[in-house]
């Protein structure tokens, strides 16, 4: 029996409203991209190390099982931290992981599970430093080594909305990490609800990895990349000005940008199911006969997430009854909301492991 210490992050996943599709160089994206962090869908990812003088040792397990390809992930994601965190390479690191919202939901785990080890090692950075960052560098230096994992992981360490990528609108905005998005956000926009319905849990045909590389050939590439900006200049006025009718053409604009651009890269691109685009026509449908503040957006496969002000909740809730479970694959859908960000559930605790 040897001692194990353990630092324990509990991070939410997000979803884009501007997004992040195409990169380059190390991890960096094309356009900048702008998310809401959501609430309820987290990983909670306990790190437990020790020293060994072997050298990095990595072991990850998903909901008590071991996943190797995410292991080769992050030991492969380890070994190149190596430079900028050369500790790594005198300990040995066993994840323990499991998310709170089914695998099959689509929602980006790999933004949570990527988010939730960042911050666990630079916790682990911080106490072997002996020194404190500040609040605000170490968010910084965990959205940096997050985005190093995964894209959008980068955004998920900031709670509410969370922007990352270069753009000349926001001086503190950078590529190499995503910032919080500090301009004041209109009170309509300050709560707002995200009904994820769940219409196919098949597995995704078409990695974020392989979609992001396929950007490079795209002969639409520099034209998105130019709407995007256009896209995240007009939003963030519609954040601050409480203008949801502009925000809902530019999200839904964002979304189905995301998936002509999937669909035109590879004959797997094709993630859209018949359901949801019957959704999309009954939300367009109900905006329209009732006004009602509501929009739709998607990430890379065809569940569909419902964007809300939380003020419309009953009137949404009694939407999605009536007019939406029919076309969601048993009935299920989750009801999500934007969160406050990530939380330290164990930030430096001994354990007992063989
Ligand atoms: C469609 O962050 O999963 O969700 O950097 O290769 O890990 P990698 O890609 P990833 O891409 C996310 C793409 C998206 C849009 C978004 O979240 O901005």
């Amino acid at each position: 029996m040897t001692d194990f210490q353990k630092i324990t992050w509990q991070s939410p996943s997000n979803i884009a409203l501007i997004k992040y599709w195409g990169k380059h160089g190390h991890q960096l994206p094309c356009n900048p991209s702008l998310s809401m962090t959501l609430d309820k869908a987290r990983t909670t990812t306990s790190m437990y190390y020790r020293a060994d003088s072997h050298g990095l040792k990595v072991k990850y397990l998903f909901e008590g099982k071991k996943q190797e390809e995410f292991e080769m992930k992050i030991l492969k994601l380890m070994i190149s931290l190596q430079d900028e965190m050369p500790f790594l390479n005198q300990y040995e690191f066993r994840f323990e992981s499991s998310n709170n919202f089914p695998h099959s939901a689509g929602i980006a785990s790999s933004a949570s599970s990527m988010s939730a080890l960042a911050l666990c090692l630079v916790s682990l950075e911080e106490i072997l430093l002996k020194e404190n960052y500040s609040r605000e560098d170490f968010l910084k230096r965990a959205s940096h080594i997050a985005r190093l994992g995964s894209g959008s992981a980068s955004r998920s360490i900031f709670g509410n909305y969370a922007l990352w990528g270069h753009t000349d609108d926001l001086e503190q905005s950078s590529d190499e990490y995503a910032i919080p998005f500090t301009l004041p956000v209109h009170e309509k926009f300050a709560a707002m609800g995200d009904a994820v319905l769940l219409v196919s849990s098949q597995q995704k045909s078409v990695s974020s990895s392989l979609g992001h590389h396929l950007m490079t050939v795209h002969p639409f590439a520099e034209a998105r990349y130019k709407q995007a900006e256009t896209n995240l200049q007009a939003l963030m006025v519609c954040l601050q000005v409480g203008d949801f009718e502009s925000f809902a053409c530019i999200v839904e604009n964002e979304a189905l940008t995301l998936h002509s651009l999937l669909m035109t890269s590879s004959d797997d691109g094709l993630l859209l199911k018949a359901n949801t685009l019957h959704i999309i026509d009954e939300i367009r449908r109900f905006r329209s006969e009732t006004g009602l503040q509501m929009c739709f957006t998607l990430d890379a496969g065809p569940n569909v997430h419902l964007l809300y002000p939380l003020g419309e909740r009953e009137k949404v809730m009694d939407f999605i009854t009536f007019r939406l479970l029919r076309f969601c694959e048993n009935e299920q859908w989750i009801d999500d909301q934007i969160g406050t960000g990530p939380v330290c559930t164990e930030c430096h605790s001994m354990e007992r492991s063989s």
